[in-house]
């Protein structure tokens, strides 16, 4: 099994990236955003609860998203390796992962940080903001704020990973093509053989 965390700042590329590598690897791909945003849809409870954090540019209480995100896991016992985007994205987070991983004796290969600056950032998701259909790309402030959380609750995440040898940085300003070829690069170093 190999489980990859794609890490980066809102609008960095990693759902991008997350499909390119689906496609590649037959992955499980788990992005805490999207079910969150599935949950909205669906007008869920879990979804009520979770829109007036993320219409705010807020992360959503790690109770609840890890709750949400072990249920997800637990569902897929047998595949071949996961994509986690946009998880872990606290301590906390990443704590019960590792707990999460153990417990499935696996655990996280590698964490790939796409490097992307503050304004690229804004220009990205104001630039899609009219067609995603999401509250949280239209207002330059609400960006503004999921980048500093970003930077306050979950830039430290990256560190934990470093201290274990498993986290790398790729520059998420390159093309997506140049990206993902950067991204193959350090799979293809990392993963076990035969897989
Ligand atoms: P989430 O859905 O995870 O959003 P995000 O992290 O803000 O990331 P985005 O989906 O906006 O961007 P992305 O990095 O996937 O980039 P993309 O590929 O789309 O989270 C939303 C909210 O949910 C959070 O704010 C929080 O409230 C809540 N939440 C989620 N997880 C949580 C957690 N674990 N804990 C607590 N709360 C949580 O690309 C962006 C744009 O750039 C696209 O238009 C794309 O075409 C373009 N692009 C991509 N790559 C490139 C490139 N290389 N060059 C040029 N353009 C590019």
């Amino acid at each position: 099994m190999y489980n990859l965390i794609l890490f980066g700042p809102p609008g960095s590329g990693k759902g991008t990236q997350a499909s390119l590598l689906v496609d590649k690897y037959d992955f499980l791909h788990i992005s805490t955003g999207d079910m969150f945003r599935e949950e909205l849809s669906r007008n869920t409870p879990l979804g009520q609860e979770a829109r007036s954090y993320m219409d705010a540019g807020h992360l959503v209480p790690d109770e609840v998203t890890i709750a949400m995100l072990r249920k997800r896991v637990d569902q897929h016992p047998d595949v071949t390796g996961i994509i986690f985007d946009g998880f872990p994205r606290t301590d906390p987070q990443a704590a019960e992962l590792n707990e999460l991983m153990q417990g499935r004796s696996s655990q996280i290969n590698a964490l790939i940080l796409l490097d992307v600056d503050a304004d690229t950032i804004v220009e990205r998701i104001l630039g899609r903001g009219a067609t995603s259909g999401r509250a949280d790309d239209l207002k330059e402030d609400v960006i503004r704020t999921r980048y500093e959380n970003f930077v306050n609750y979950t830039s430290p995440v990256f560190d934990f990973y470093q201290n274990l040898g498993l986290a790398h940085r790729v520059d998420g300003t390159l093309t997506p093509e140049e990206v993902s070829r950067e991204i193959d690069s350090i799979i293809g170093r990392e993963m076990p053989a035969g897989q």
